[in-house]
């Protein structure tokens, strides 16, 4: 049933790449956490003997405390962010519903998103939206009611609406994919506050085109214009609407190569962003409003090719499956590498200064335990009891978490090399 095939789908979902390595150095910075804080009891243990431990050394161990936990708070809420971007009417909302499986955001001829709208998953089951600047959880039940309550509104078109959406309504939101709308590129011409407010950690950005007229000058400049402060951003470029193609199939062949050509030497040429081999991976041909039918009929229980709008169904439906599955490799990945590289190597130095800092210690007390032949029993005892603390510490713990801390990095490579 409907259950087990999700189960299946989950599975071998490239999603997990990021579901898995966000739960793994999560745990790790949980033990780093335990690391730093056992370190910094050592630390207070020794307080009164400034011999053995100064007070710089102490200070240096214990503002790691605050570290670690602020970066425990970013990878908690890490997640993979797509921004769709396009000219009005093109289909970006039609797109993400279509990925949903729903529908979630408002669509409709003439200019209907007028304002950034991020659609991520809740954790309580419930559907709510908060706008820029608020906090407060307005909550929404139908795609009707959320279009009234952007409308009543004076939202600017650069303000963002976060829609929060069951989580177990959807495979993307429950693997932490956050779906960002935009207004169309063509009816502002604030792109470059749109850009540094929504687009600077954005993982993947998908370019919804028309697939019934080409890409257009202000489709490409915005994308010029990410790429400036992007150095290689990740694009797809879906031909929507392509349906229509139906309607002239003495020209079909020759429009898709058109179209094909022209995004492909967008990607290479314009923007370098690709080898021209990889940007043909980069493009497909698309029906969301079709694809979003037959989803809609699917979860009926009817079959997928109701939805049809028109012949050569079955062929656009597997394009957008393929899309989809490229976009879900793409994503995970190019998370992975900026999300958790940085806080992979954060770590690691994090656990070599404390494993450096001990070696000093313990290198000081040997010191002063040869250097005082005739030594108290007291300050031998204190000495001892350091020397044991030290070796319970950096054996135990530095290994553990060095070892850990290599293992990401190899998950982090890996997925990055497959
Ligand atoms: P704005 O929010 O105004 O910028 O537009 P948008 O890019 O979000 O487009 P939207 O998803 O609202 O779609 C515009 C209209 O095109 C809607 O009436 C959709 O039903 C229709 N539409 C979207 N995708 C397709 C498609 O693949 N084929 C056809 N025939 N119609 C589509
Ligand atoms: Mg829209």
């Amino acid at each position: 049933g409907q259950h087990r095939s999700n189960d299946l789908r989950t599975d071998n979902s490239p999603l997990q790449i990021f579901v898995k390595a966000k739960k793994k150095i999560n745990d790790i910075f949980v033990e780093i956490d335990d690391y730093v804080q056992d370190a910094v009891g050592f630390m207070h243990s020794l307080r009164d003997d400034r011999d053995i431990v100064n007070t710089q050394e102490a200070e240096t161990i214990e503002s790691y405390v605050y570290k670690v936990h602020a970066i425990r708070d970013v990878l908690k809420r890490d997640h993979m962010k797509v921004a769709f971007f396009g000219r009005t009417s093109n289909g970006k909302s039609t797109v993400i519903n279509a990925m949903l499986r729903d529908k979630i955001l408002p669509s409709g001829i003439g200019h209907t998103t007028n304002c950034f709208l991020q659609v991520e998953g809740s954790d309580n089951g419930e559907s709510y939206l908060i706008t820029e600047g608020s906090t407060e959880k307005q909550p929404v039940q139908s795609v009707g009611q959320l279009g009234h309550a952007l409308c009543k509104e004076k939202l600017c078109e650069s303000h963002l609406v976060r829609i929060f959406w069951p989580r177990e309504k959807c495979l993307l939101l429950r693997d932490d994919v956050v779906f960002v709308d935009s207004p169309g590129v063509d009816v502002t011409p604030n792109l470059d506050e749109w850009i540094d407010k929504h687009c600077l950690d954005a993982d993947v950005f998908v370019l919804v085109a028309n697939a019934e007229s080409t890409l257009m000058v202000t489709e490409k400049n915005f994308f010029h214009k990410v790429s400036t402060k992007l150095s290689k951003p990740n694009i797809f470029i879906l031909n929507n609407r392509w349906d229509a193609s139906a309607s002239e199939p003495e020209f079909f062949d020759q429009v898709r190569a058109q179209h094909q050509e022209r995004a492909v030497d967008f990607l290479s040429k314009e923007l370098k962003v690709y080898t021209p081999k990889d940007a043909e991976e980069r493009v497909f041909f698309i029906s969301a409003k079709e694809t979003l039918q037959a989803r809609l009929q699917e979860q009926r229980g009817q079959p997928a090719h109701n939805g049809a709008l028109a012949d050569g169904f079955q062929n656009r439906y597997f394009e957008f499956q393929d899309f989809e599955r490229k976009f879900e490799e793409c994503i995970s990945k190019s998370a992975v590498k900026t999300k958790f590289e940085q806080h992979s190597q954060r770590g690691k130095h994090i656990a070599m200064e404390i494993r450096s800092t001990l070696d000093e210690i313990l290198e000081r007390t040997q010191k002063m335990r040869s250097s005082q032949l005739t030594v108290k029993k007291e300050v031998h005892d204190k000495l001892n009891f350091t020397e044991q603390q030290l070796m319970l510490l950096t054996q135990e713990m530095k290994d553990k978490i060095h070892r850990m801390v290599e293992d990401v990095e190899q998950r982090v490579s890996k997925a990055l090399n497959e």
